[in-house]
């Protein structure tokens, strides 16, 4: 159910650009939404979207992937194996302040009169560019110009180009360039009690100064975390110019006076002097950030003196250059274009595809927080939004990303085995949340219970091997993932020899938070018996045709001879819950026998429910704060029939109240594939504006990234109806009423394809690399280079029933190649 269709603010606020989000005019009442929204990040470093002058500002923060804090957990009632340490990450060294004094008034949006003012994200070149024209007490007109990025080459570096120029008068000007440290590692007030997706407010002092240096233009700092023992190094240099009438051309009417000062907390270059009217002077900041766990504080200063002398050489327009060159490449890979829609869709499509890039890029051995690094909020952790959420635009537009990823699971196997022993099982149990590989969820319900992690990060293990024929990977590293989690299924399930002798999987919550530890858990199941499967196969393969390695790689995880065999006959003994009355899959075993909670009657201030509503009235409900089933039958499209998803979506979709941001794109994707096409769009609207509308009232704590993932999956497995289960690239696509155009690119096993469709056509052409088999309506084409496909859409929703039972469908026209 969708409680409201968001919409965008207006277009004198906001206007059309295909490649922009630009704002207008400045409003102190958004600014924290503003800061979510402008943020630029690369996936290591992330600079929230606050003003260069410091103020005003709601969190002014800075995020460096994977640089956390721990905190004991401390429970009221503790209980075995409960998670202990809490991990948040923390807020660094707020690098991006440069003060601007004009006739010795500060620029301060808010106090000052402004003349004009415009920001953008600037999509296509990945910076964040803004420009004021302010009027002085004294009447003074000085524009202030300043265009902001974060290297996707150089990950360590970002750097701020900020120029000012009197318009009309000469007047003693003052650059303040400063960097600070809030050693509690928090920015501001607004940690909560109250919301659990907030981050925890630390007790007391987190970050230890250790260094602190200053030199030429350059300041540069190092801290310790005190309990996770993290190191990190910043600082800062700067460029400066002066330009103007040539007869003017004197720096600042004189000699330049500048001053540079390091202390434990802060530091700050500044430089004053008599400017000209019509006289620009120009700021290049640079910063960079190190952060490392081996590393000691001098080598990590080191480190950024090395970064901030690259960035010196290159200076602002070498980074610009460079961040274009990256920007032009992700866009060639990864851009949706859509036409005839709408006019903003485009732009908000995009939006949400920079905000994916800007979570991914440069994370490299970190995972994907589920807020990006542009809040604080679910204390920078990882959850299974990057494997379901993020991972299949990862794997079909950079899949050497996806595969990073991948590493960084393999990477955390030990401390999930580790977690298996001590909740009691045999495998691995990989944590629901986590920066470091320990379990952080203090809510086990919620948290731990959530075993379908394992499942996840298998499926989109396979989805990556399948969609890049990297078996080398599965091989050496896949497959130690898939026996451990296998492991963790067959000792968690059991066959109930007393009932249907079925395997059975109890005490675990499925991906509705609102329904927790219960048994059968339709999506869990079936993930399971994916999981166990896929193990089973994989092992079968590699000894058949690696009897080495095979040996080997028993050895090491000390295999026992049955143990393949016991997971596939566990996976072919899964129970799956469906009632027979309704012609429906229940979410649980007993789902159906709850109370059905009355959400049309429910007032709109009491959601999301969580926030109104005490866990144990939520469970005792039929209401589900995210899609699970209809998850599944997205997953899994093959397991059931088009009726039974018809049912389903219809069953489910009354019951959902998409309190969670990773609900609307999973029913859109359904909805659509059933024919309710005005609940997809819906539902597609939603997820594209989840950001940019505030759908859930929340993006002042950060952008929603599994929903950004999202709405790429809704576009190309929605709308473009791609599947890819077993292996097959299969497109069913059909253009919504009102849409005149769809084209994108997918990377599929080294090459790329172009699919660009059409209200009655769909063309499929190799844009690079070897031939390559798709489907389209079922009917496999092989594109060869040059020799783009072109076939009629005549795909209905009765047509999408057949796909979901592998039936060849008798529509399917016969059109010859182009
Ligand atoms: C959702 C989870 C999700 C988490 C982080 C929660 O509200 O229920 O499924 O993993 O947010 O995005």
């Amino acid at each position: 159910m969708l409680r409201h269709i968001p919409e965008l603010p207006p277009e004198d606020i906001f206007p059309v650009d295909p490649w922009k989000i630009e704002q207008l005019g400045f409003e102190e009442h958004y600014i924290a939404q503003e800061e979510s929204i402008f943020t630029v990040a690369n996936g290591y470093l992330g600079l929230r979207g606050s003003f260069e002058e410091g103020r005003p500002v709601e969190h002014d923060e800075t995020f460096v992937n994977g640089f956390y804090e721990t905190w004991p957990i401390v429970y009221g009632e503790t209980a075995y194996g409960f998670a202990k340490t809490g991990q948040t990450i923390v807020n660094v060294s707020n690098a991006k302040i440069i003060k601007i004094y004009v006739d010795d008034e500060p620029f301060v949006l808010g106090q000052v009169e402004l003349r004009s003012f415009r920001r953008a994200l600037n999509m296509k070149d990945g910076t964040l560019d803004r420009e004021v024209v302010w009027e002085t007490a004294s009447g003074k007109r000085v524009r202030v110009e300043s265009r902001r990025l974060v290297s996707f080459r150089h990950r360590h570096l970002a750097a701020i180009d900020c120029r000012i120029t009197l318009l009309d008068d000469s007047a003693p000007v003052v650059v303040s360039s400063e960097i600070f440290t809030e050693l509690g590692g928090v920015a501001g007030e607004g940690s909560g009690e109250d919301d659990p997706r907030k981050a925890k407010k630390f007790q007391g002092q987190v970050l230890e100064p250790r260094l602190h240096e200053a030199r030429g233009r350059r300041v540069a700092l190092a801290y310790r975390t005190r309990r996770s023992g993290l190191g990190l190094a910043c600082g800062i240099d700067h460029l400066v110019e002066v330009d103007g009438p040539v007869h003017e051309s004197i720096v600042l009417g004189g000699p330049l006076r500048e001053s540079i000062r390091a202390e434990e907390t802060a530091g700050r270059f500044d430089f004053r002097g008599e400017a000209r009217a019509g006289q620009t002077i120009r700021v290049v900041k640079l910063l960079s950030y190190h952060t490392g766990e081996g590393a000691d504080d001098r080598e990590l200063m080191t480190r950024v003196h090395w970064s901030l002398d690259r960035g010196l050489e290159q200076g602002f327009e070498g980074l610009l250059r460079d961040q274009v060159e990256c920007m032009d490449d992700f866009w060639r890979r990864s851009d949706i274009r859509v036409q005839g829609n709408h006019p903003r869709a485009q732009q908000c499509v995009r939006f949400n595809l920079f905000h994916l890039l800007q979570a991914s890029g440069r994370a490299d051995q970190h995972g994907i927080p589920a807020k990006g690094l542009t809040g604080q909020a679910y204390e920078g952790h990882y959850f299974w939004d990057g494997e379901i959420y993020i991972q299949p635009f990862l794997t079909y537009t950079a899949p050497r990303i996806a595969r990073r990823q991948l590493e960084n699971r393999h990477r955390m196997l030990d401390k999930a085995r580790d977690r298996a022993r001590e909740v009691n099982q045999r495998g691995a149990l990989y944590p629901w949340r986590t920066i470091n590989g320990e379990e952080a969820s203090a809510y086990y319900a919620a948290g731990t219970a959530q075993y379908h992690i394992n499942a996840d990060i298998a499926y989109a293990l396979r989805r990556y091997v399948q969609a890049t024929g990297d078996t080398r990977f599965l091989h050496d590293h896949g497959a130690e993932i898939l026996a451990e989690t296998a492991r963790l299924w067959l000792d968690l399930g059991f066959y109930q020899d007393r009932g249907d002798g079925r395997f059975h999987i109890h005490g675990v919550t499925g991906p509705d938070e609102y329904t927790a530890v219960v048994n059968d858990n339709l999506y869990t199941n079936l993930m399971a018996r994916e999981n166990l499967r896929y193990a089973a196969e994989v092992f079968s393969t590699i000894r058949l045709e690696r009897p080495v390695h095979f040996e080997r790689l028993a050895a090491r995880l000390g295999l026992e001879p049955e143990e393949v065999e016991r997971w596939r006959d566990a996976a072919e003994a899964m129970y799956v819950p469906y009632d027979e009355r309704l012609g429906i899959h229940p979410q649980d075993g007993d789902f159906l026998r709850k109370k059905v909670w009355d959400l049309p009657n429910t007032p709109r201030s009491h959601f999301p429910l969580m926030l109104s509503y005490h866990p144990l009235v939520l469970y005792r409900h039929q209401v589900i704060k995210q899609a699970d089933v209809v998850l599944a039958m997205f997953l899994l499209g093959d397991d059931f029939t088009a009726e039974q998803k018809k049912r389903n979506f219809d069953y489910y979709e009354k019951l959902t109240t998409g309190d969670s941001s990773l609900s609307a794109c999973i029913q859109a994707i359904i909805a659509y594939e059933v024919g309710d096409d005005h609940s997809a769009l819906k539902y597609m609207r939603a997820a594209t504006l989840m950001d940019l509308a505030d759908v859930g009232g929340n993006v002042r704590d950060g952008i929603h990234v599994a929903s950004a993932g999202g709405t790429w999956m809704s576009i190309v497995f929605g709308i473009a109806g791609f599947r890819d289960h077993g292996g097959r690239f299969r497109f069913r696509p059909r253009l919504p009423d009102g849409w005149d155009r769809l084209s994108f690119r997918l990377t599929i096993r080294g090459s790329v394809l172009e699919v660009d469709l059409l209200p009655d056509t769909a063309t499929y052409r190799l844009i690079e690399g070897d031939p390559l088999t798709v489907e389209h309506e079922l009917e496999p084409l092989t594109l060869a280079p040059g020799a783009p496909v072109r076939r009629p859409i005549t795909s209905t929703v009765v047509a999408a029933a057949s796909l979901a039972k592998n039936e060849p469908d008798p529509a399917r026209s016969e059109e010859s190649e182009l």
